[in-house]
């Protein structure tokens, strides 16, 4: 994830282009960079590692001037976070500038054959091709040249393009990557999102894919693949800046829990094509993964139970011993490892302190050591000795959500690649498993199109609650209980539900209750049972007749359509689309965090920051 700004207009372009992209930090913040026109027509940029306000200390020392840029903030995916990898990219005369957000799944070919051609390349990056590409088709018409490059592109993009020899234009396409125009009167706008640009116009359109923009100070023309024109109105939009940078979400939470299709589609155009799995940046042969005769995983807090639930997978359909611990644990104790063992590390910063020692300690150890990582460039990342990036993009929340299910399903794209390996699953067993991952984008999306609405049936849960615990004079907590490949998510969701709304929450396997927990039940406990369709669901429904039988009150979650478990008298019900029970994990996780979500709301809790927690853990 990136944020890109453009703008042509008649005021200082250098002051909104960085004032913008401040406003797009959320999306990245590895590198940023700039370029606008000068007096004489030529492109001047300036571009540096780091945060916007490293760039802005070069503008200071190093000012530009004009009226007319594009500029952009990097989420780092080819090519090491630095002052070359960060853009705009140039083609071989400097004549054309280029911001991209998105991945250019074909970009190494495209590169390979450029390069045959005779364009030079300066970055390691994937955008860098797409203004070697426009140099090549470019004969006096840039919008034409950027339509004939965007047809020779795989992947996602949203794009800012501008040309030395038409200095009066800004040139936009998209495909999978947003990009919105803002109209203003005498200026024009292209950004990643509407809070770059909403100090200057309220009136956006939102480019569609296959969709090419135009825009000089007065004029935005958009037209399709094809130079055909199509006519589209802006909309007028009221949300202030606040909500604005939230996406028009009251939280960072809330919007990253709703961009989980997003990220899962993003997965899957990165990782699957030809009905293969590719992994280019792990970097671990694959002899070494064979030959490992066990894996432990190790990880902290939500990457741990995202771990865990990698255990199951990877036992199932792979055969191979596999452990899961806390990073905390394992440095300390002595563990097994040796070159026989593959140590995968999870991590969504790349810089938990725990985690980063585990790593260390592993391969003291002579184990290869995996990483599972969300961030480039971070030390988990560098220090690993191979690494697979989840691409959930900036998680900003401090519960983590996003990166949660980006993580399982890194995971569940990982077991299946070793099952390929390791021969324990057939071709078409994959290949089956594989069209049922495909699916899930939709099935997330459907599962959150039930609860957008303000007054949903989990925010009246929330409230219902709330209620319930000032009754019970505090003493209602939360027990989740759930078995095999979904223990894992109940532990998740306790652990969500604590750190946002500071309610006590347990997670257990349910068929542990009876040698413990069932002590807890009377009329106090909240009980979410992960009851949907699967190989426990009889022994599910055996526990919730035990928590009904004790007066517990039970929030049961289930597959749609699944009449006969009603008759178990259950106090609420979320259902979910019905999924295959290995990837059930990835749908379950959504009404999980969506309870927690609303009953900190209900609470009145700061939901980003929770209290004594931080994004990123890097003491012991
Ligand atoms: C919980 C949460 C934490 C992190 C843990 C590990 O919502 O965010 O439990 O999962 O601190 O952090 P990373 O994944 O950055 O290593």
């Amino acid at each position: 994830m990136c944020g890109i700004v453009g703008y042509v207009g008649r005021k200082d372009a250098v002051d909104i282009l960085t004032k913008g992209l401040k406003r797009l930090e959320y999306r990245g913040y590895d590198s940023a960079g700039i370029a606008v026109f000068n007096d004489a027509g030529e492109i001047l940029f300036r571009k540096k590692k780091g945060k916007v306000n490293e760039l802005t200390q070069v503008l200071e020392k190093e000012p530009l001037a004009g009226t007319i840029g594009i500029s952009h903030t990097r989420w780092s995916t080819h090519g090491v976070p630095n002052d070359v990898n960060a853009h705009p990219h140039l083609d071989c005369k400097s004549e054309i500038a280029v911001v991209h957000n998105g991945i250019i799944e074909n970009f190494q070919e495209l590169k390979d054959s450029l390069i045959i051609e005779g364009h030079n390349f300066a970055s390691d990056t994937d955008t860098e091709v797409i203004a070697h590409l426009v140099e090549k088709f470019y004969e006096g018409n840039l919008e034409e040249a950027v339509r004939k490059a965007v047809k020779e592109l795989r992947g996602s993009y949203a794009i800012c393009v501008m040309h030395k020899n038409e200095p009066d234009r800004i040139i936009g396409a998209r495909l999978d990557s947003p990009l919105i125009i803002g109209v203003g009167k005498d200026e024009n706008f292209l950004a990643s999102d509407i809070p770059a640009i909403l100090e200057y116009t309220r009136d956006i359109v939102y480019v569609k894919n296959g969709e090419i923009v135009n825009i000089d100070v007065e004029n935005v023309t958009v037209k399709n693949l094809d130079g055909a024109r199509i006519e589209k109105a802006p909309e007028r939009i009221e949300w202030d800046i606040g909500q604005a940078e939230k996406g028009g979400f009251s939280h960072f939470m809330l919007k990253e829990i709703f961009e989980q299709p997003e990220v899962i589609k993003k997965i899957i155009n990165t990782r699957i094509s030809d009905d293969s799995i590719h992994f280019d940046e792990l970097k671990i042969d694959e002899d070494e993964l064979v030959k490992a005769r066990n894996i432990a995983i190790v990880a902290c807090g939500t990457a741990y139970h995202a771990g865990l639930t990698g255990k199951y997978m990877l036992e199932e359909y792979t055969r191979t011993p596999v452990w899961a611990d806390t990073s905390s644990e394992f440095r300390y104790r002595d563990p097994i490892v040796n070159k026989d063992t593959l140590v995968i590390v999870i991590s969504q910063s790349g810089e938990t302190a725990d985690t980063l020692a585990a790593l260390r300690e592993a391969r003291k150890r002579n184990a290869k050591v995996l990483a599972i990582c969300n961030v480039l460039g971070s030390s988990i990342a560098r220090e690993s000795d191979g690494v697979i990036f989840t691409h959930a993009g900036p998680e900003i929340a401090v519960a983590s959500t996003k990166a949660y299910t980006a993580q399982l399903a890194t995971l569940y794209l990982f077991t299946l690649y070793m099952a390929k390996l390791k021969c324990s699953l057939s071709e078409e067993k994959i290949k089956e498993l594989l069209n049922e991952f495909k699916n899930i984008p939709s099935l997330l999306s459907e599962t959150l199109s039930r609860y957008e609405v303000e007054g949903n049936e989990i925010a009246h849960y929330a409230r219902d609650f709330k209620a319930y615990y000032e009754k019970s004079h505090t003493k209602s907590f939360f027990l989740y209980l759930a078995r095999n490949i979904n223990y894992p998510n109940a532990l998740e969701g306790a652990l969500k539900l604590k750190e946002i709304s500071y309610i006590s929450a347990e997670g257990y396997p349910a068929g542990e209750m009876k040698h413990g927990p069932i002590a807890l039940i009377d009329e106090n406990p909240w009980v979410i049972c992960i009851a949907t369709k699967s190989r426990t669901y009889e022994k599910m429904r055996s526990n919730i007749q035990e928590v009904k039988a004790r007066g517990g009150i039970v929030v049961a979650i289930i597959t749609t359509g699944d009449e006969s478990i009603k008759s178990l008298k259950l106090n609420y019900i979320i259902d979910i689309p019905e999924i295959h029970e290995f990837f059930s994990p990835i749908l379950i996780a959504i009404p999980l965090q969506l309870l927690a979500y609303y009953v900190a709301r209900e609470f009145g809790y700061d939901i980003d920051q929770p209290r004594n927690l931080a994004k990123s853990v890097t003491v012991e």
